[in-house]
């Protein structure tokens, strides 16, 4: 089983920025628990990050050959129209996960563009909302199986 892992816009700095919310682990450390995790289920993952709603539309175009999404699609939730359309796109199971939880924030973060074209959605469990996700996805493509 093959699992693309999408971060989007400023992820990079996490451990740095907003730790109160965000919390202090690195990127690198939220990877390599996945990476770990993954090891566990037997999954192969693909890890990228970028800072570009483009760039991010063709990760997902190029996911052809992987079996779900699980993607941080950061701010661009609350945006982005072209991340949407190209998972239903794609149709590959997706989860979306924050690690804060969105709808305890500021209003324009309660609105998800990404989740009608996810199978579901995990918000507000730190690096927690990563590892459900994970977990949620392969639970949800062995099932399919
Ligand atoms: C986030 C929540 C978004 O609103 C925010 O823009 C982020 C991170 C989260 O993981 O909690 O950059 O997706």
């Amino acid at each position: 089983m093959k699992i693309l892992v999408i971060h989007g816009p400023n992820l990079n700095l996490l451990g740095q920025r907003e730790i109160n919310v965000y919390g202090d682990q690195s990127l690198k450390e939220i990877n390599n628990t996945l990476k770990e995790l993954a090891k566990e289920l037997g999954i192969e993952l693909s890890i990228k990050q970028s800072n570009h709603e483009g760039e991010i539309v063709d990760f997902i175009q190029d996911a052809k050959d992987c079996h779900g999404i699980l993607i941080n699609p950061a701010a661009y939730t609350h945006t982005s129209v072209a991340i949407r359309d190209s998972i239903a796109a794609v149709d590959l199971p997706t989860v979306e996960v924050h690690l804060s939880n969105i709808y305890k924030r500021e209003e324009f973060r309660k609105q998800s563009l990404i989740a009608p074209a996810a199978l579901g959605q995990i918000s507000g469990f730190g690096l927690q909302s990563y590892v459900l996700g994970l977990r949620a996805l392969h639970t949800m493509l062995n099932a399919k199986k």
